[in-house]
């Protein structure tokens, strides 16, 4: 018997902080627990309507600061990344909320003491002495737009601290409270993507958000990743009757190719799109002339023809 996802009123959620929704408006859940470059929370919505209606456990196997997760709030799923420090994270969240809590005050605590900037020097220096998910938290959220990034040498993060104040552990803990709660029904667990999508059973959803490209592969910690591999273990899945979508980013995509690897025929039943905005890169790369009209779409791909 398949179970549904709870799709929770997004306003149910809402930070204390936040200006009560008007009558009859449906706030979508945006506050974030960590800033993560390619975090897709913003999209959620317009990815999460393409679902099955009714599924058995929701896999979400590149978790990153999952923005779909959150948005979902599943009943049951299982949630997991390859980055230890990242998902150290995510189990204390579940474990032990104050500890996290903590973990943020006290790194925050820096700032008054010595400043910003050697406030994030000290918890840099002490992460890339020993990684670990306590120094990740704070460095994700005071980092520059949350892009943690590693050197290609010896593998230290390397990015530089951000110009905006990190949120106050007040706020943090807010965070922490509507992040515990939404995603009570999740395990968290370190993992290969092949592995948490080799235990998905027939009924069940996955959602991947892979890194794509070689560019990618100094974020988020360097870990090995291969489209080839998870096109193996998407047609796994499908094979058994795991309902499976795979989110592209727009800029990544050409006919049947994914960053130049050819899609196999047939895995995908379905195409569809997802509107991201306006594109600040493009923005960028143009000069400051104006892209009003410039709006970027992500595809979704999706192994079942229509939600079940
Ligand atoms: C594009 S991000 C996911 C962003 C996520 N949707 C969000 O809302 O933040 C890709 C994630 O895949 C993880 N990753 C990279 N290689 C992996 C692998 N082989 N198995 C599992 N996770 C991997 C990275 O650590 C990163 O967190």
């Amino acid at each position: 018997m398949l179970s549904s996802a709870i799709y929770r009123p997004p306003e149910f959620f809402a930070p204390e902080e936040a200006l009560l929704p008007r009558s009859g408006e449906i706030r979508p859940f945006r506050t974030q627990l960590l800033k993560w470059v390619g975090n897709k929370q913003q999209q959620a919505d317009s990815i999460i309507r393409f679902f099955p209606k009714s599924f058995g456990t929701y896999f979400e196997p590149f978790l990153g600061s999952g923005g779909v997760l959150g948005v979902l709030a599943p009943k049951h799923a299982v949630a997991s990344d390859t980055f230890a420090p990242l998902v150290q994270i995510w189990q204390t969240l579940h474990e032990d909320r104050e500890a996290l809590k903590r973990q943020y005050a006290e790194r925050h605590a820096l700032i008054a003491q010595t400043g910003k900037k050697a406030a994030y020097g000290q918890v840099l220096a002490s992460y890339n002495k020993k990684p670990n998910g306590a120094d990740l938290l704070f460095l994700c959220r005071a980092c520059y737009g949350g892009v943690v990034r590693f050197r290609k040498n010896d593998g230290y993060m390397s990015t530089p601290v951000g110009a905006h104040d990190p949120v106050s552990p007040e706020s943090f803990g807010k965070r922490a409270d509507i992040w515990h709660a939404r995603t009570q029904g999740a395990r968290f667990l370190h993992l290969d993507f092949a592995e948490s999508m080799d235990s998905a059973k027939p009924g069940d959803l996955i959602y991947c958000d892979p890194p794509y490209t070689d560019s990618q592969a100094i974020l988020y910690g360097a870990q090995a990743f291969s489209l080839e591999r998870l096109f193996d273990s998407i047609a796994a899945c499908k094979a058994r009757g795991v309902y499976v979508a795979l989110s592209i980013d727009g800029t990544k995509y050409s006919g049947r190719k994914l960053c130049d690897i050819p899609i196999p025929d047939g895995l995908f039943e379905r195409e569809e799109f997802v509107d991201v905005g306006r594109s600040m890169l493009k923005r960028f790369q143009m000069d400051g002339r104006s892209l009003e009209d410039h709006e970027v779409r992500d595809r979704l791909l999706l192994t079942f023809r229509h939600p079940p």
